[in-house]
């Protein structure tokens, strides 16, 4: 079956090309598309994690993140005093832009973030640094700590070294490392400062933007509950707050990458469907592709399925080879996880599937039709060669009861005539004057015997043409039958070829006897008429007529086979025949050969 499926694109091997490079730029585009997509929704949910067990009281309307700084800091530093709270994992924190997002993929730009030093796990959680240390206590107050990305941004490599940002040096104390499984976090584009430090930027010392505040495992929703009820004029962030937020901000671009996502899988089921339908009636002009299927509805189910799968499938292949170098051209690597690449591949065989049913569908119906035509078509082929091999066997039968006759007809001539004539004239030798009895009897069955070699082969025929042949055998039928016959000749005579006057001159025969033996007519007329684009023989009476029958068989099934005879004949020398004729009205037969 696959077989099959790869010979049948093999033999439309551009058009199948083109369409698996279709199929190839529809999987690219879903798959960066997805990608994009993913690596969103990724990194909010990265997000997310960070606040389980943790809330953030700030400002009410200052959203997330809270960049507003509106806080005092002597009064948050109260509220790191509760008992309901993990203490060295609770900080207040101040969040700046520190360089704007270059880019609309890039969520941040780079994020200053202060805080406490010592208390960097409230934000960051348990990420080990790649280089230095993960922790600004003990520092200095000069010190900073790098995400990776921002370390790239800045041109940092390793700890120790220093940095300048915000018109000032900072002492680099360590560089954080990639965590999480998808390997980005959104530690990546932090500098985390003292919280002092990060005041001084825009000269906000003593205000804060929220306080951050991790609650024992499990305990977020109380401590979140009795916060909102301690301090009703701020704002209370916790996990489900945090989701509420940053997914519904993808709502609308998510809404839209999936529409394309579904127009680039529609263009793709469109473009197998096309080329398929386009394969299979194809395939139905000409059998020999479609004979190895049969006229099994799952067979050709089967096969046209399989080849709408592989086509789907080899652009899916190329489509996500493809998405390799583009990746990394884009610098988009995270689109290439093993989970999208095999959402892709089930995608793409849903394709090829969904694009293969109407196709499908189509030969179904279309195959055993066109396979039962074709075995008509052979047996049709068949008859015609027998056909024509009994025509042949016909034609040669014709031919040799013809040169029988004619042997015949010289046998009677030179031996027998001759002899009755030597013999009458032996008889008038030996006896002249007496014995007139016996020769007037050998006269007459000399008569007998030249009429039987005129019917046996007209001498006249060959020697003198059709037109004197006829009308000498017609002189003679009229005296044996006592019935009128009336000959035109109309237009140039001419000679015809020997196999075609012979033939005429036997239709003309049969037709004369018949008017003898059924007709009942006291006259018959002979029509020959000569013209451009051929000769015509036609052989009239008004006798008893009967009814035609529909087809010549019937006639030589009921033992009559002159007129069957005379139509067969007339095929043979390429020339047709007609009979007209109704009870009473008389009967005419017409011979035309051109
Ligand atoms: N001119 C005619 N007038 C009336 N009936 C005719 C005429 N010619 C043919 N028929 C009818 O058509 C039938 C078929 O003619 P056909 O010449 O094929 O066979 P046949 O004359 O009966 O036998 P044969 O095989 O010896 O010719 C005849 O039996 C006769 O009934
Ligand atoms: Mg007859």
């Amino acid at each position: 079956m696959v077989l099959f499926a790869f010979r049948s694109l093999w033999a439309r091997k551009i058009r199948s090309a083109l369409t698996a490079l279709g199929v190839a730029t529809c999987v690219l585009a879903l798959t960066t598309v997805d990608g994009m997509l993913g690596h969103m929704h990724a990194e909010r949910a990265q997000d997310v994690a960070r606040f389980s067990d943790r809330v953030l009281l700030q400002p009410r309307g200052a959203g997330y993140p809270p960049f507003r700084s509106m806080l005092r800091q002597e009064w948050v530093a109260t509220v790191l005093q509760r008992p309901d709270i993990v203490t060295d994992k609770s900080t207040p924190l101040l969040l700046l832009v520190l360089e704007p997002a270059d880019n609309p993929m890039d969520v941040a730009g780079v994020i200053g973030l202060g805080l406490w030093p010592g208390r960097e796990q409230a934000w960051i959680g348990d990420v080990q640094a790649i280089s230095g240390r993960a922790t600004l206590a003990e520092a200095g107050a000069n010190a900073v700590i790098l995400g990776a990305q921002a370390a790239h941004f800045y041109g940092v490599s390793a700890a120790g070294e220093t940095v300048t940002l915000a018109g000032r040096e900072w002492h680099v104390a360590g560089i954080l490392r990639k965590a999480g499984p998808a390997k980005l976090d959104t530690v990546d584009n932090l500098v985390i400062m003292p919280l002092a430090e990060a005041q001084a930027i825009p000269g906000v010392e003593g205000w804060v933007s929220a306080v951050l505040l991790t609650a024992e495992r499990g305990q977020a929703p109380t401590l979140a509950r009795s916060l909102r009820e301690a301090y009703s004029t701020l704002e209370v962030y916790t996990q489900d707050d945090v989701r509420r937020v940053l997914t519904g901000e993808l709502d609308l671009p998510g809404r839209f990458l999936g529409m394309l996502s579904w127009a680039t899988f529609i263009i793709a089921v469109l473009l197998v469907t096309n080329v398929m339908s386009i394969a299979v009636r194809e395939r139905a002009q000409e059998v020999a592709p479609i004979r190895p299927i049969g006229e099994r509805r799952w067979a050709i189910l089967g096969y046209t399925l399989t080849e709408s799968l592989m086509l789907s499938l080899s652009g899916g292949i190329l489509g996500m080879l493809a998405a390799v170098p583009t990746a990394y051209l884009l610098g988009w690597t995270w689109i290439l996880a093993w989970g999208e690449g095999l959402r892709l591949t089930g995608l793409v065989l849903a394709s090829g599937l969904l694009a293969g049913v109407y196709p499908a569908y189509h030969a179904v119906r279309l195959y055993p039709e066109v396979l039962r035509y074709d075995e008509l078509r052979r047996q049709m082929e068949e008859i015609a060669a027998e056909k024509r091999a009994m025509d042949q066997a016909y034609r040669h039968l014709v031919r040799g009861r013809e040169e029988e006759r004619e042997r015949l007809a010289r046998e009677l001539h030179d031996q027998a005539i001759q002899s009755l004539v030597g013999l009458k004239f032996h008889l008038a030798e030996q006896a002249p004057g007496a014995q007139t009895g016996l020769q007037a009897e050998i006269d007459a069955v000399i008569q007998t015997l030249r009429s039987l070699c005129a019917d046996l082969r007209p001498p006249a025929l060959d020697r003198l043409g059709l037109v004197a042949a006829l009308r000498s055998y017609l002189d003679d039928f009229s005296i044996r039958t006592g019935i009128r016959v009336e000959l035109r000749v109309e237009g140039d005579e001419q000679r015809l070829a020997p196999e075609v006057e012979l033939t005429l001159f036997r239709v003309a025969q049969e037709a004369l006897t018949n008017v003898w033996k059924h007709a009942q007519a006291p006259k018959v007329e002979v029509g020959l008429r000569f013209g451009e684009e051929g000769v015509e023989l036609i052989v009239r009476d008004r006798g008893r007529g009967f009814v035609v029958p529909e087809r010549w068989g019937t006639l030589a099934g009921a033992g009559h086979f002159g007129l069957v005879g005379m139509y067969e004949r007339m095929a043979l020398v390429g020339g047709t025949l007609r009979l007209a004729s109704a009870p009473g009205q008389g009967t005419a037969v017409t011979a035309w050969v051109r």
